[in-house]
């Protein structure tokens, strides 16, 4: 070897060897005490995404966990995760833990609902807004609503009656959307509620699209969309601002001071409108669209559910004259043991993504910095130690409380869901109108499920609806 060789060696390989030799003696104690989780990493860069995408998402976390048990690795999306598939994993990400493991998103979706939004944060800005959104959100605050949605609950079940096919999914949308305008605004200026519906379904139908600039796409539109909600919401700000007395989600946010005496910013309180309604949307209309097709295929738990809701109309609404009351949505056992069933095994957020802070410990395993996590909601919803024959529709496995943690449609932890009343009230309310006033029947045989991206019936369950007649509505029991 010549001179230039030898030199080549200690420019090139003694620094390296310095450098491994360093990496290794510092490399953290967790690091050489734990394992990583079992589980396979796939191909270079791509990992297990095409497997991911290739089958049902729900079939991927089954199969691994059958073989890998409570927790595995996987790398998928780009990043290599630990999946959690047993009730203790998920308390200890979400709860016990919660301070090391943040939520993540893409950066293109927190540009699209707004990086103030609660969701994206975690310390004392989300503990700030967390408290104000729960609170306009809470049973004493939502009481007062109950007349509100049942009049948008049955004026949006009158738009479908007549007959014309129905995307079961897309009605859903426009009532829980209302439903949340209702529950962000209080009342609000028809021209406002009318701005504000159209550029948000122009922003949610570019939501799941490819992020790109190009105009004319999806994409761009929704970016544009968007920036006239922030329009549109600074002027319902500055005309609230002359008449701030409601305690509704934006009074709330408006009224809001911190212990400094800050309030919020346009900005702050757009971003937190936008979260909202884009977390009330999808989800509660997923869930009703898959109630829906539970209680057409069970022609005899439909009977029963009308009867309760018949029993309502006859005992104390004077045959459906007067108004539902918050006391009777507190009394609908067997629909609100519906709504439980529908979530378990519907499990509509199959997941949830958080982001390891530090390197952590659990069970002897080692869960690396940086490293997304993702307790399995579905794989504990349907796991047959805690919900027995999971596969059965069966919502009287609810008149029994679930075991702790094993049950957890809105989440867990600090970032729980905070609309997980109002969900389930206008889903007793609209419910109770349909099964009391309507029949419906869906169109054809509906077995497929979609992803948009939450789980849904095959092309949103098209179905028809019609109005029974005065006369029929009024029988008990009349199915
Ligand atoms: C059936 C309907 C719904 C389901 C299944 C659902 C489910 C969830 C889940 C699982 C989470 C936690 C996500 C995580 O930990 O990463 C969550 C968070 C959230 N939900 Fe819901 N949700 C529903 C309806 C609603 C409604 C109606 C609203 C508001 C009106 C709402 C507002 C929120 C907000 C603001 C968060 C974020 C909370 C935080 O980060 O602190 N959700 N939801």
């Amino acid at each position: 070897m010549d001179v230039v060789g030898v030199l080549a060696i200690h420019i090139l390989f003694l620094p390296t060897l310095v450098l491994y030799l360093y990496l290794r003696k510092h490399k953290s104690k967790s690091q050489q005490k734990n394992k990583l989780p079992p589980g396979s990493m796939g191909w270079p860069y791509i990992g297990e995404t095409l497997q991911f995408y290739s089958q049902d998402p729900n079939v991927f976390f089954a199969a691994k966990q059958k073989r890998y048990g409570e927790i595995f690795k996987t790398h998928i999306l780009g990043c290599p995760c630990v999946m959690l598939a047993s009730p203790e994993a998920a308390r200890f990400v979400l709860v016990t833990r919660a301070q090391l493991f943040k939520p993540t998103y893409p950066e293109s979706k927190e540009q699209m609902i707004g990086p103030c939004a609660l969701f994206f944060h975690q310390g004392d800005y989300h503990t700030r807004l967390r408290r104000l959104v729960q609170s306009s959100l809470a049973p004493e605050a939502i009481r007062k609503l109950v007349p509100d949605i049942e009049a948008i609950a049955v004026s949006t079940l009158e738009s479908w009656s007549g007959g014309d096919l129905v995307n079961t999914f897309r009605g859903m949308k426009k009532f829980s959307f209302h439903v949340g305008v209702l529950a962000v605004f209080g009342s609000l200026d028809a021209y406002y509620k009318q701005q504000l519906e159209k550029n948000y379904s122009i922003l949610d139908q570019g939501y799941n699209s490819f992020s790109t600039n190009i105009p004319g796409t999806p994409y761009r539109k929704a970016i544009l969309a968007r920036k006239r909600l922030n329009q549109i919401l600074s002027e319902i700000i500055y005309h609230k601002k002359e008449k701030l007395v409601e305690k509704d989600l934006l009074g709330c946010l408006m009224n809001s001071k911190d212990e400094k005496g800050n309030i919020l910013t346009d900005d702050q309180i757009a971003d937190n409108i936008i979260g909202v309604l884009f977390a009330a949307q999808d989800t509660t209309a997923s869930v009703l669209t898959w109630i829906l097709k539970y209680l057409h295929d069970n022609p005899k738990l439909r009977k029963a559910v009308k009867a309760e809701h018949k029993a309502i109309l006859l005992e104390s609404n004077d045959g459906g004259n007067r108004s539902l009351t918050w006391a009777q949505t507190r009394n609908m056992h067997l629909t609100y043991r519906v709504i439980l069933e529908s979530l378990r095994m519907a499990s509509i957020i199959s997941f949830t993504f958080r982001e390891a802070v530090a390197d952590v410990e659990y069970k002897g395993y080692l869960i690396p910095k940086g490293w997304k996590v993702m307790p399995l909601f579905r794989n504990i919803h349907h796991n047959p130690e805690f919900f027995p024959d999971t596969q059965n529709f069966d919502p009287s496995r609810f008149e029994v409380a679930p075991i702790p943690n094993t049950f957890m449609p809105f989440g867990n932890g600090i970032h729980a869901c905070p609309g997980n009343e109002l969900a389930k009230l206008e889903m007793l309310i609209l419910i109770h109108h349909l099964v009391t006033k309507f029949r419906w029947e869906v169109e054809g045989s509906q077995s497929g499920i979609q992803y948009g991206p939450f789980p849904v019936p095959q092309h949103g369950l098209p179905a028809r609806f019609w109005k029974q007649p005065r006369s029929l509505r009024q029988r008990p029991g009349c199915a």
